[in-house]
């Protein structure tokens, strides 16, 4: 018989019943070391007293209005984003899938009201991830995400990722913008090049295009900045945000200029959830924490002392890891054996981690880490790799 709840996840018999900063107590007794949180979600760790607070105390006040009325917390959460990012203005939504169909739909929207209803494609790239809603899985463009899904929905190219010798090439008078992350996460870690980010910026401004970065998984502080365009000094039109922004509270946006957002006007779109109070107490608190004086620079000494440590997680990993990918606090280590393997290894070892693409172990932990957290996390990381050596020689021993 089919269990209560769908089979579309492979879940670990693993269930967790409290949490406290890096650390998850199980069922089973044991504490894991959370390196994954909750895919790069849990950006305050878990139970951060001020989060907890913050919603506990709203959801003692009012929860859910609706957007028929103000939002005074909501208003709030978009000023701060404002005040903080290339964004004049801001829409609140529930996820990240949710985030990268508002942006799409944004440009489509923008081209049409500027007088080319033509323009309706979305360029994006091989080896992209943005989500699984109908739209989603056609930008995301990976036929194991579509079988039986079909028909795909349409409007939507791909390019190589971080080619910009192919980029112009994937440019038709059809095409209304561009939609890439900064760091392709699912698909291995893998950070676009300066010189592929100023080119996008360069086609989209020659052909009147709109540069959307897709920051579900690389904004709100994960790679030590508050979002990841930063490091490479491009501007974008427009830019979808959901993981981390409500620390384990859903809630998506979608932040953009104004030329862009003031197209959205009065029933264009919508959604129930969209920006509640609840969702955006929650917001407030993380983002009043990410940008308190001095979090994002020990999140980028942090991860720079990770990636450091990480890579001498490669050297003594007897030729299970054989690469460290990523920035601040978003990594990957190249598994040499199927990362499946590892990742079990490495949760024997009550280390929580993340696969990606390309066979890479992902690394993701909350945001507050310490650099003994990292150091705790790589020699568990060994450990786990030296006993999988070890049981694969062994193997090999009896084969031959
Ligand atoms: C870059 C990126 N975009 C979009 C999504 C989809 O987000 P959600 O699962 O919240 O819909 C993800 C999720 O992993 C992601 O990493």
């Amino acid at each position: 018989m089919i269990p209560a709840l769908m089979p579309n996840y492979k879940r670990a018999d693993l269930a967790f019943e409290q949490g406290e900063g890096v650390w998850l107590t199980a069922t089973n007794g044991r504490r894991y070391l959370d390196f994954g949180a909750g895919i790069a979600v849990s950006s305050l760790g878990h139970a951060h007293p001020k989060l907890v607070k913050a919603i506990a105390d709203q959801a003692a006040k009012v929860m859910h209005v609706s957007n028929l009325y103000r939002i005074p917390e909501g208003e709030r959460l978009a000023e701060t984003l404002v005040e903080n990012t290339f964004a004049d203005s801001v829409l609140f939504c529930n996820s990240g899938a949710e985030a990268n169909e508002g942006m799409a739909k944004l440009m489509r929207r923008a081209q049409f009201e500027n007088g080319h209803p033509e323009r309706t494609r979305i360029l994006c790239f091989n080896g992209a991830f943005h989500g699984r809603t109908l739209a989603m899985i056609s930008a995301t463009g990976n036929p194991a995400y579509q079988k039986g899904f079909g028909p795909v929905v349409e409007g939507f190219d791909h390019a190589p990722f971080s080619n910009s010798n192919t980029l112009r090439a994937a440019i038709t008078p059809e095409t209304a913008g561009i939609i890439v992350e900064p760091v392709q996460g699912e698909s291995g870690i893998k950070p676009a090049t300066k010189e592929f980010m100023a080119a996008l910026r360069a086609v989209c401004d020659e052909y009147g295009l709109y540069l959307g970065f897709d920051e579900v998984q690389t904004g709100v502080g994960r790679t030590g900045k508050l979002f990841a365009h930063e490091w490479y000094g491009v501007k974008p039109d427009v830019i979808s945000v959901a993981k981390g922004l409500g620390g384990g509270f859903p809630i998506g946006a979608v932040l953009a200029t104004e030329a862009l957002a003031k197209h959205l006007t009065p029933g264009t779109h919508g959604t129930t959830f969209g920006g509640n109070p609840l969702a955006c107490s929650a917001g407030l608190t993380v983002l009043g924490e990410i940008l308190s004086p001095g979090f994002l620079e020990q999140v980028r000494r942090v991860g720079d002392a990770f990636g450091v440590m990480l890579e001498d997680v490669v050297r003594r990993s007897g030729g299970i890891f054989d690469g460290v990918r990523g920035i601040g606090l978003m990594r990957g280590l190249h598994c040499v054996p199927p990362v499946g393997e590892v990742v079990a290894a490495v949760l024997d070892q009550q280390l929580l981690t993340v696969t990606a693409g390309d066979n890479v172990l992902r690394l993701v932990p909350p945001l507050i880490v310490t650099e003994d957290d990292c150091r705790e996390a790589c020699e568990r990381l060994v450990k786990a790799a030296q006993i999988l050596a070890a049981e694969t020689a062994d193997k090999q021993e009896k084969v031959s």
